[in-house]
């Protein structure tokens, strides 16, 4: 085993140091939003200004937390606020639509949580309401920001892996049950790395859905995502798992590469693994095949929180007007497949085909 000191790069946007800080308000203080409160806290080109919570025992969380810091319950409070230019959203998905799009026609800048919106109808509606307003919609998809995904993009966009035959992912635990399903919560993840490392089209989905506890609600997924350009992924995602587990495995014809979010000092390994096939026989012969069994590479990743750069980059997309990496073509894309693999759950796994969502979308987050 090999072991060299290849640091990652990752595209960080420079703080905005003549610009006044954004006045910033988070929306959800539930599981995921005081990581927004923390970070918005800590970045230093945003100013957190109010948390809207409607439930008063997040709301005296937060208090609790962060003394000072205004909380509101009423959302009305946050969109007449004119100190308040950028809004992060991170309520329930099936929220999405309706807070984010009051949000952008009050005029505000918004970050929101993944899965952008739950149909790609509210998600096209959405952008063209930021188009209207002049306004960021970015989603968060904060694993693109990941400094681990962002070098293997790189090994692939640089050929290191070669053609790319097909990319398995897991993600699984004992995890936190919700109403929107465990594809909607948890494979948004999955498909945003998928679309930031493969320039490549997805045409066709197919999934399953086990659900124990309520037959409309599946816990565990599965779900195989066919390219126009020739790889497959395959995803599982689930809340029934005796641990967790966040592994992705892209197989190529020059290398192989593992990717383990869980494994936080070495989460990228490169194999030269793989089967080389000789040229056909001229006669009635066999085919020859050889396997490959070289050297594996752990390349070094500096550590770096990914939701403080995806506000950095929020931030930056808002004071430049540059598109920001996680965009809102990429977060209809990703609803895009999401939609297509719950009707196919709903169809018993029948194949459904994704329309062309978003042409441009690898291209960008690739960056
Ligand atoms: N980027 C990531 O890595 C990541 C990780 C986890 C969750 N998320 C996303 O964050 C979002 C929230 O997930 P969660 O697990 O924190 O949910 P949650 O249910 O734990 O929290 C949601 C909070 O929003 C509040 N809320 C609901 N409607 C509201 C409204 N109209 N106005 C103000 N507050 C309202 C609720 O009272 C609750 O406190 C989801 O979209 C989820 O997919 C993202």
């Amino acid at each position: 085993m090999l072991l060299v000191a290849a640091g990652s790069q990752t595209t960080v946007a420079s703080p905005l140091a003549d610009t006044p800080p954004i006045g910033t308000a988070v929306v959800g203080y539930g599981y995921w939003g005081p990581n927004l409160v923390r970070n918005v806290i800590e970045r230093p080109e945003l100013e957190m200004r109010v948390m809207c919570d409607t439930d008063p025992v997040r709301r005296h969380a937060c208090e609790r937390r962060h003394p000072g810091l205004a909380t509101v319950t009423e959302f009305d409070r946050v969109l007449d606020d004119p100190s308040i230019d950028a809004v992060l959203v991170a309520t329930a998905p099936r929220t999405h639509h309706a807070l984010v799009r009051r949000a952008l026609l009050a005029g505000k800048h918004v970050l929101v949580e993944k899965p952008m919106a739950r149909t790609t109808a509210e998600a096209r509606d959405l952008i063209t309401a930021a188009r209207n307003a002049g306004r960021v919609l970015m989603p968060g998809h904060t694993f693109i920001y990941s400094p681990a995904v962002r070098l293997v993009g790189e090994l692939i966009r640089d050929g290191v892996v070669g053609d790319v035959y097909f990319v398995t992912s897991s993600r699984m635990n004992l995890g936190k049950y919700q109403n929107d399903g465990v594809l909607c919560d948890l494979a948004p993840h999955d498909l945003s790395i998928l679309f930031s490392w493969l320039d490549q089209c997805p045409v066709r989905v197919s999934a399953s859905g086990c659900s124990v506890y309520r037959s409309d609600v599946a816990e565990t997924a599965f779900m195989t995502v066919g390219f126009a350009e020739g790889a497959t992924a395959n995803i599982q995602v689930s809340w029934l798992a005796p641990r967790k587990v966040r592994q992705m495995v892209v197989v190529g014809s020059r290398r192989m590469v593992v990717y383990d979010d869980t494994a936080s000092d070495e989460p990228v390994r490169i194999y030269d693994r793989g089967m080389d096939f000789g040229p056909p026989p001229a006669n009635f012969g066999e085919y020859q095949l050889t396997y490959r069994t070289g050297e594996v590479v752990i390349p070094r990743v500096e550590p770096a929180e990914p939701l403080s750069l995806e506000l950095a980059d929020f931030a930056h997309a808002i004071v430049t007007g540059a598109q920001p990496q996680s965009h809102a073509e990429l977060g209809l894309e990703v609803v895009g497949v999401l939609e297509a693999a719950e009707t196919s759950v709903a169809r018993h796994g029948a194949p459904v085909a994704l329309p062309h969502l978003a042409s441009a979308t690898r291209d960008a987050v690739a960056g």
